[in-house]
Protein backbone atom coordinates (compact mmCIF):
# COMPACT_ATOMS: atom_id res chain seq x y z
CA UNK A 1 0.00 0.00 0.00
CA UNK A 2 1.68 3.04 -0.91
CA UNK A 3 0.84 5.80 1.70
CA UNK A 4 1.06 9.57 1.86
CA UNK A 5 1.82 11.35 4.72
CA UNK A 6 1.92 15.02 5.58
CA UNK A 7 2.31 17.05 8.58
CA UNK A 8 1.97 20.68 9.11
CA UNK A 9 1.30 20.65 13.02
CA UNK A 10 3.82 23.01 14.22
CA UNK A 11 6.70 24.78 12.21
CA UNK A 12 8.14 22.30 9.92
CA UNK A 13 6.27 21.51 6.48
CA UNK A 14 7.10 17.60 5.81
CA UNK A 15 5.67 15.13 3.42
CA UNK A 16 6.60 11.57 2.79
CA UNK A 17 5.36 8.80 0.92
CA UNK A 18 6.07 4.85 2.15
CA UNK A 19 4.99 1.81 0.50
CA UNK A 20 4.34 -1.26 2.76
CA UNK A 21 6.03 1.07 6.11
CA UNK A 22 9.18 1.63 3.92
CA UNK A 23 10.33 5.16 3.09
CA UNK A 24 10.20 6.12 -0.01
CA UNK A 25 10.91 9.44 0.42
CA UNK A 26 10.55 11.90 2.94
CA UNK A 27 11.26 15.99 3.17
CA UNK A 28 10.80 18.34 6.33
CA UNK A 29 11.01 22.01 5.90
CA UNK A 30 12.36 23.01 8.60
CA UNK A 31 10.58 26.85 9.15
CA UNK A 32 13.42 27.69 12.29
CA UNK A 33 15.33 30.40 10.81
CA UNK A 34 11.97 32.24 10.66
CA UNK A 35 10.81 31.76 13.91
CA UNK A 36 13.91 32.03 15.48
CA UNK A 37 14.18 35.46 15.41
CA UNK A 38 11.06 36.16 17.66
CA UNK A 39 12.18 33.54 20.03
CA UNK A 40 9.72 31.17 19.24
CA UNK A 41 7.00 29.99 16.93
CA UNK A 42 4.95 32.41 15.62
CA UNK A 43 1.37 30.59 14.68
CA UNK A 44 0.46 33.42 11.85
CA UNK A 45 4.10 33.27 10.28
CA UNK A 46 4.16 29.38 10.58
CA UNK A 47 0.81 28.82 8.60
CA UNK A 48 1.64 30.93 5.72
CA UNK A 49 5.20 28.88 4.89
CA UNK A 50 3.19 26.40 5.32
CA UNK A 51 0.95 27.10 2.48
CA UNK A 52 4.17 28.76 0.50
CA UNK A 53 5.79 25.56 0.35
CA UNK A 54 3.52 22.43 0.57
CA UNK A 55 2.80 21.51 -3.12
CA UNK A 56 6.21 22.30 -4.08
CA UNK A 57 7.61 19.49 -1.43
CA UNK A 58 4.51 17.32 -2.34
CA UNK A 59 5.55 17.65 -6.00
CA UNK A 60 9.33 16.85 -5.04
CA UNK A 61 8.68 14.22 -2.71
CA UNK A 62 6.71 12.31 -5.55
CA UNK A 63 10.14 12.71 -7.71
CA UNK A 64 12.25 11.68 -5.35
CA UNK A 65 10.28 8.52 -5.42
CA UNK A 66 9.74 7.95 -9.05
CA UNK A 67 5.53 8.03 -8.74
CA UNK A 68 2.99 9.60 -10.20
CA UNK A 69 -0.16 11.33 -7.89
CA UNK A 70 -2.37 8.25 -9.26
CA UNK A 71 0.15 6.03 -7.62
CA UNK A 72 -0.74 7.47 -3.87
CA UNK A 73 -3.31 4.89 -2.15
CA UNK A 74 -3.83 6.78 0.62
CA UNK A 75 -3.44 10.25 1.90
CA UNK A 76 -2.66 10.40 6.00
CA UNK A 77 -2.08 13.83 7.55
CA UNK A 78 -2.18 15.09 10.97
CA UNK A 79 -5.60 16.15 11.83
CA UNK A 80 -4.45 17.38 15.74
CA UNK A 81 -3.09 18.25 18.09
CA UNK A 82 -1.09 21.35 17.17
CA UNK A 83 -1.50 24.99 16.00
CA UNK A 84 -5.02 25.72 14.25
CA UNK A 85 -4.01 27.15 11.00
CA UNK A 86 -1.15 25.34 10.60
CA UNK A 87 -3.21 21.97 10.78
CA UNK A 88 -5.75 23.50 8.38
CA UNK A 89 -3.49 23.84 5.72
CA UNK A 90 -2.37 20.08 5.67
CA UNK A 91 -5.45 18.95 5.93
CA UNK A 92 -7.40 21.02 3.39
CA UNK A 93 -3.71 20.18 1.03
CA UNK A 94 -4.87 16.15 2.09
CA UNK A 95 -8.22 16.58 1.42
CA UNK A 96 -7.97 18.40 -2.54
CA UNK A 97 -5.65 15.43 -3.36
CA UNK A 98 -8.59 12.88 -2.01
CA UNK A 99 -10.78 14.73 -3.75
CA UNK A 100 -9.06 14.81 -7.08
CA UNK A 101 -7.36 11.51 -7.09
CA UNK A 102 -10.90 10.01 -5.28
CA UNK A 103 -8.80 8.00 -2.58
CA UNK A 104 -9.63 7.50 0.89
CA UNK A 105 -8.48 9.80 3.99
CA UNK A 106 -6.87 9.16 6.76
CA UNK A 107 -7.06 11.35 10.20
CA UNK A 108 -4.00 11.06 12.06
CA UNK A 109 -3.59 11.89 15.66
CA UNK A 110 0.36 13.58 16.18
CA UNK A 111 0.67 12.07 19.80
CA UNK A 112 -0.02 9.33 18.28
CA UNK A 113 2.01 9.45 15.53
CA UNK A 114 4.88 10.04 17.42
CA UNK A 115 4.47 6.35 19.63
CA UNK A 116 4.12 4.83 16.22
CA UNK A 117 7.71 6.46 14.85
CA UNK A 118 9.42 3.32 16.35
CA UNK A 119 7.74 1.22 13.77
CA UNK A 120 9.40 2.95 10.96
CA UNK A 121 12.63 1.04 12.07
CA UNK A 122 11.37 -2.00 13.61
CA UNK A 123 8.06 -3.68 14.95
CA UNK A 124 7.03 -3.72 19.03
CA UNK A 125 5.08 -6.25 20.70
CA UNK A 126 2.17 -4.71 22.73
CA UNK A 127 1.09 -2.95 24.75
CA UNK A 128 3.79 -0.50 25.83
CA UNK A 129 3.54 2.35 27.78
CA UNK A 130 4.49 5.25 25.26
CA UNK A 131 6.70 8.54 26.44
CA UNK A 132 5.89 11.42 24.26
CA UNK A 133 7.56 14.19 24.69
CA UNK A 134 8.32 17.24 22.51
CA UNK A 135 7.71 20.98 22.38
CA UNK A 136 3.81 20.44 22.30
CA UNK A 137 3.16 17.67 24.55
CA UNK A 138 3.95 15.32 26.98
CA UNK A 139 2.28 12.50 27.81
CA UNK A 140 2.18 9.18 29.09
CA UNK A 141 0.80 6.70 26.94
CA UNK A 142 -0.80 3.22 27.19
CA UNK A 143 -0.46 2.09 23.85
CA UNK A 144 -2.59 -1.05 23.29
CA UNK A 145 -2.21 -2.01 20.07
CA UNK A 146 -1.70 0.08 16.33
CA UNK A 147 -4.96 1.60 16.36
CA UNK A 148 -5.55 2.62 20.41
CA UNK A 149 -3.67 4.22 23.15
CA UNK A 150 -5.07 5.47 26.17
CA UNK A 151 -3.49 9.14 27.41
CA UNK A 152 -2.35 7.70 31.37
CA UNK A 153 -0.94 10.99 32.44
CA UNK A 154 -0.13 14.89 30.46
CA UNK A 155 2.19 17.70 31.90
CA UNK A 156 -0.61 20.01 33.71
CA UNK A 157 1.30 23.39 32.13
CA UNK A 158 5.14 23.26 29.98
CA UNK A 159 5.69 20.32 28.03
CA UNK A 160 9.49 19.19 28.83
CA UNK A 161 10.86 20.37 25.16
CA UNK A 162 8.85 23.84 26.24
CA UNK A 163 10.90 23.77 29.45
CA UNK A 164 14.34 22.79 27.67
CA UNK A 165 13.14 26.50 25.29
CA UNK A 166 12.33 28.69 28.17
CA UNK A 167 15.72 27.64 30.01
CA UNK A 168 17.44 28.42 26.58
CA UNK A 169 15.53 31.80 25.85
CA UNK A 170 16.26 32.69 29.34
CA UNK A 171 20.11 32.54 29.01
CA UNK A 172 19.73 34.26 25.26
CA UNK A 173 20.26 31.26 23.27
CA UNK A 174 18.62 30.24 19.91
CA UNK A 175 15.34 28.60 19.48
CA UNK A 176 14.58 25.89 20.26
CA UNK A 177 16.52 25.45 23.23
CA UNK A 178 16.41 21.48 23.88
CA UNK A 179 19.52 20.52 21.25
CA UNK A 180 21.20 23.74 22.72
CA UNK A 181 21.01 22.79 26.33
CA UNK A 182 22.27 19.42 25.56
CA UNK A 183 24.95 20.28 24.52
CA UNK A 184 25.84 22.75 26.79
CA UNK A 185 24.81 20.84 29.83
CA UNK A 186 27.68 18.07 28.16
CA UNK A 187 30.25 20.25 29.97
CA UNK A 188 28.49 20.67 33.55
CA UNK A 189 27.83 18.79 36.82
CA UNK A 190 24.37 17.43 37.06
CA UNK A 191 24.21 17.05 40.69
CA UNK A 192 25.86 20.27 41.25
CA UNK A 193 22.26 22.27 41.96
CA UNK A 194 19.33 20.11 43.52
CA UNK A 195 16.37 21.65 41.28
CA UNK A 196 13.26 20.01 42.07
CA UNK A 197 11.77 16.52 40.40
CA UNK A 198 8.17 17.98 40.22
CA UNK A 199 5.49 15.62 41.28
CA UNK A 200 7.39 12.70 41.22
CA UNK A 201 6.36 11.22 44.52
CA UNK A 202 2.57 12.02 43.61
CA UNK A 203 0.78 8.61 42.27
CA UNK A 204 -0.60 10.35 38.99
CA UNK A 205 1.24 10.06 35.68
CA UNK A 206 0.66 13.62 35.64
CA UNK A 207 3.62 16.02 35.51
CA UNK A 208 4.61 19.41 35.99
CA UNK A 209 7.15 21.68 33.88
CA UNK A 210 6.50 25.33 34.46
CA UNK A 211 7.98 25.66 38.44
CA UNK A 212 11.65 24.09 37.16
CA UNK A 213 11.77 26.68 34.93
CA UNK A 214 10.78 29.32 37.38
CA UNK A 215 13.45 27.71 39.66
CA UNK A 216 16.11 28.06 37.51
CA UNK A 217 15.18 31.50 37.16
CA UNK A 218 15.13 32.17 40.69
CA UNK A 219 18.29 30.32 41.42
CA UNK A 220 20.20 32.43 38.57
CA UNK A 221 18.59 35.62 39.63
CA UNK A 222 19.64 34.95 43.56
CA UNK A 223 23.17 32.90 43.64
CA UNK A 224 24.11 34.11 39.96
CA UNK A 225 26.83 32.48 38.19
CA UNK A 226 29.98 33.36 40.52
CA UNK A 227 29.78 29.75 42.15
CA UNK A 228 28.45 27.39 39.45
CA UNK A 229 29.11 27.47 36.05
CA UNK A 230 25.72 28.29 33.06
CA UNK A 231 26.53 24.40 32.05
CA UNK A 232 26.05 23.39 35.82
CA UNK A 233 22.76 25.03 36.11
CA UNK A 234 22.04 23.77 32.73
CA UNK A 235 23.18 20.17 33.27
CA UNK A 236 21.23 20.12 36.60
CA UNK A 237 17.80 21.40 35.12
CA UNK A 238 18.21 18.68 32.47
CA UNK A 239 18.80 15.80 35.04
CA UNK A 240 15.70 17.12 36.98
CA UNK A 241 13.33 16.77 33.41
CA UNK A 242 15.33 14.07 32.29
CA UNK A 243 14.51 12.05 35.62
CA UNK A 244 10.96 13.11 36.49
CA UNK A 245 10.21 11.56 32.64
CA UNK A 246 12.14 8.48 33.54
CA UNK A 247 10.65 7.68 36.92
CA UNK A 248 7.18 8.66 35.95
CA UNK A 249 6.97 6.84 32.87
CA UNK A 250 8.77 3.52 34.34
CA UNK A 251 6.18 4.07 37.03
CA UNK A 252 3.42 3.75 34.72
CA UNK A 253 5.39 0.46 33.23
CA UNK A 254 5.19 -1.47 36.32
CA UNK A 255 1.99 -0.42 37.62
CA UNK A 256 0.71 -1.38 34.00
CA UNK A 257 2.72 -4.46 33.86
CA UNK A 258 3.32 -3.59 30.91
CA UNK A 259 7.44 -4.75 29.84
CA UNK A 260 8.29 -2.61 27.20
CA UNK A 261 9.07 1.43 27.01
CA UNK A 262 8.78 3.59 23.59
CA UNK A 263 9.83 7.05 23.44
CA UNK A 264 8.95 9.03 21.13
CA UNK A 265 8.59 13.17 20.66
CA UNK A 266 11.76 15.86 20.01
CA UNK A 267 12.87 15.40 23.96
CA UNK A 268 13.39 11.51 22.43
CA UNK A 269 16.75 12.45 20.87
CA UNK A 270 18.02 13.43 24.51
CA UNK A 271 20.74 11.23 24.67
CA UNK A 272 20.86 11.81 28.74
CA UNK A 273 17.02 11.28 28.56
CA UNK A 274 17.78 7.94 26.58
CA UNK A 275 20.33 6.85 28.61
CA UNK A 276 18.98 7.66 32.28
CA UNK A 277 16.04 5.79 30.45
CA UNK A 278 17.85 2.60 29.77
CA UNK A 279 19.69 1.89 32.85
CA UNK A 280 16.81 2.29 35.17
CA UNK A 281 14.49 0.49 32.97
CA UNK A 282 17.35 -2.64 32.98
CA UNK A 283 16.88 -2.36 36.67
CA UNK A 284 13.38 -3.15 36.46
CA UNK A 285 14.07 -5.69 33.60
CA UNK A 286 12.15 -3.54 31.05
CA UNK A 287 13.08 -3.26 27.60
CA UNK A 288 13.46 0.43 26.50
CA UNK A 289 13.60 1.45 22.59
CA UNK A 290 13.40 4.48 20.92
CA UNK A 291 13.46 6.02 17.21
CA UNK A 292 16.25 7.40 15.59
CA UNK A 293 16.79 10.85 16.35
CA UNK A 294 15.33 11.78 13.24
CA UNK A 295 12.19 10.29 13.71
CA UNK A 296 11.61 11.26 17.22
CA UNK A 297 11.71 14.82 15.43
CA UNK A 298 8.59 16.07 13.72
CA UNK A 299 8.44 14.50 10.51
CA UNK A 300 5.90 12.93 7.70
CA UNK A 301 7.24 9.45 8.04
CA UNK A 302 5.56 8.50 11.41
CA UNK A 303 1.88 10.09 10.33
CA UNK A 304 2.39 7.95 7.21
CA UNK A 305 3.12 5.23 9.24
CA UNK A 306 0.23 5.55 11.73
CA UNK A 307 -1.62 6.13 8.63
CA UNK A 308 -0.99 2.50 7.09
CA UNK A 309 -2.00 1.02 10.41
CA UNK A 310 -5.36 3.01 10.20
CA UNK A 311 -6.02 2.31 6.87
CA UNK A 312 -5.41 -1.84 7.40
CA UNK A 313 -8.00 -1.02 10.24
CA UNK A 314 -10.58 0.33 7.94
CA UNK A 315 -10.23 3.45 10.21
CA UNK A 316 -10.32 5.68 7.15
CA UNK A 317 -12.13 9.97 8.06
CA UNK A 318 -14.84 11.64 6.20
CA UNK A 319 -14.18 14.74 3.85
CA UNK A 320 -15.43 16.78 6.15
CA UNK A 321 -13.09 16.04 8.94
CA UNK A 322 -11.71 18.86 11.28
CA UNK A 323 -8.66 20.12 12.78
CA UNK A 324 -8.32 20.00 16.19
CA UNK A 325 -6.10 22.06 18.81
CA UNK A 326 -5.96 20.37 21.74
CA UNK A 327 -6.36 16.49 22.84
CA UNK A 328 -8.51 15.82 25.46
CA UNK A 329 -6.95 13.68 28.27
CA UNK A 330 -7.66 10.37 28.51
CA UNK A 331 -9.84 10.31 25.09
CA UNK A 332 -8.45 8.96 21.51
CA UNK A 333 -8.87 11.44 18.70
CA UNK A 334 -9.92 12.25 15.81
O1 LIG B 1 8.59 16.67 18.26
P1 LIG B 1 9.12 18.01 17.95
O2 LIG B 1 10.00 18.17 16.74
O3 LIG B 1 7.95 19.05 17.76
C1 LIG B 1 6.78 19.10 18.53
O4 LIG B 1 5.86 18.28 18.27
O5 LIG B 1 6.78 19.94 19.46
O6 LIG B 1 9.87 18.54 19.26
C2 LIG B 1 10.53 19.76 19.33
C3 LIG B 1 10.95 20.00 20.79
C4 LIG B 1 11.56 21.37 21.06
O7 LIG B 1 11.00 21.89 22.25
C5 LIG B 1 13.04 21.08 21.21
O8 LIG B 1 13.72 22.00 22.04
C6 LIG B 1 13.01 19.70 21.81
O9 LIG B 1 11.95 19.03 21.15
N1 LIG B 1 14.27 18.97 21.57
C7 LIG B 1 15.10 18.55 22.53
C8 LIG B 1 16.20 17.95 21.87
N2 LIG B 1 16.00 18.03 20.54
C9 LIG B 1 14.81 18.66 20.37
N3 LIG B 1 15.01 18.63 23.88
C10 LIG B 1 16.03 18.10 24.59
N4 LIG B 1 17.13 17.53 24.04
C11 LIG B 1 17.25 17.44 22.69
N5 LIG B 1 18.33 16.87 22.16
ZN1 LIG C 1 5.68 16.56 17.43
Amino acid sequence: MIVLGIDTSCDDTSVAVLKDRQILSEIVSSQVELHRLFGGVVPEIASRRHLEVIDKIFLEVLKEASLEPRDIEVVSVTSGPGLIGSLLVGLSFAKGLCSSLSIPLVCVNHVHAHAMSVFLERDVEFPFIGLIASGGHTMILLVENQTSFTVLGTTRDDAAGEAFDKAAKFFGLPYPGGIIVEELARNGKKDRIPFPRPMVEERTYDMSFSGLKTALINYVRKEGLNEVSRADVLASFQEAIVETLVRKTLRAAEDCQVKTVVLGGGVAANERLRELMVERGKEMNMTVLFPSKRFCLDNASMVAVTGHFLARAGRFSPLDAAAFSRMAPGVYGP
